[in-house]
């Protein structure tokens, strides 16, 4: 008998692998949660409910509104930050959200295949151990840029009501207002892309769970305790 060492295929049926650590975890709840508000409380300053009797001066119904989005939105952004550089210091999956391996052909026979599952047309998905290339594609569209222009404009919106002297005028009004031509510009596109950002949820949520039946790899647990365990 040889005593070379033999190849493991840690996707083999049984296996449990480590996949996601404690700050990408985290990060993904306080994300979803912060998206979730943003998006409820964005809908709302887009679509204000009926307005309220009695003075003006007694009614802060929009005010509580706009606070919850604006609270929001500065956890998300802090928490993105934080998820940046937890891709510079963590491992290889901390960073798949923030770059695309576009130049490995193996990485779009992959998207084809996961497609190709999709639709049915073949019987067992690949196994992988961080995203599929489908799922990291749609997360670097959805998330990673998606969340950087909703805090780009959402901050430009937001300097306009700090007013110039402000951190958020400086950085992003100054240039964002300009770029877009005008103000309600920024309002709509940063209303289009949340809805972009919906979308996104909804797929994803149904894929994940969808996944987690079908694929014979789990899922939810991988973004909950970090493991990942393969099955026939
Ligand atoms: C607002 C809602 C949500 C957003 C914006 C969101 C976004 C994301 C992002 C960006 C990732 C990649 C994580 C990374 O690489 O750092 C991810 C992974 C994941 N999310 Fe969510 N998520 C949301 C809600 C949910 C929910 C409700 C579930 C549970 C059903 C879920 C299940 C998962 C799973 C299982 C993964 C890991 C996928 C894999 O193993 O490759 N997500 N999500
Ligand atoms: C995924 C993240 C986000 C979602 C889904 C979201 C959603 C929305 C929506 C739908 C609107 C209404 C736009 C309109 O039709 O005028 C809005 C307004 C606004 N958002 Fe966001 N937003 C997000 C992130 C942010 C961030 C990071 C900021 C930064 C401070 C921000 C600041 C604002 C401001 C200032 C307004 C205008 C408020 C007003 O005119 O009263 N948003 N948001």
């Amino acid at each position: 008998m040889s005593n070379e060492p033999q190849a493991i295929d840690p996707t083999a049926s049984g296996n449990t692998v480590f996949v996601y650590e404690a700050p990408v975890r985290i990060w993904h709840w306080i994300n979803a949660l912060c998206i979730g508000i943003l998006a409820i409380t964005g809908y709302l300053i887009a679509s204000p409910l009926p307005s309220v009797s009695g003075e003006a001066s007694e009614n802060f119904l929009m005010g509580y509104i706009r606070f919850t989005h604006f609270t929001a939105a500065y956890i998300f952004a802090i928490a993105f930050l934080a998820r940046i550089y937890w891709a510079l210091v963590g491992n290889h999956h901390a960073q798949q959200l923030f770059k695309l391996p576009i130049t490995d052909k193996e990485w779009w026979n992959g998207m084809i295949e996961e497609f190709r599952w999709y639709l049915f047309l073949v019987k067992q998905p690949r196994k992988y151990i961080g995203h599929n290339p489908l799922a990291h594609l749609c997360m670097f569209l959805g998330i990673t840029l998606g969340g950087v222009f909703m805090i780009t404009t959402g901050f430009a919106l937001y300097g306009e009501g700090a007013q110039e002297g402000s951190w958020s005028h400086a950085v992003f009004t100054s240039w964002v207002i300009p770029l877009f031509g005008q103000s309600q510009n920024v309002h709509t596109w940063h209303h289009m892309v949340a809805w972009m950002i919906v979308w996104f949820i909804i797929a994803h949520v149904y894929a994940a769970l969808r996944e987690d039946i079908m694929s014979r790899q789990t899922m939810v647990s991988a973004i909950v305790s970090g493991t990942r365990t393969f099955r026939d």
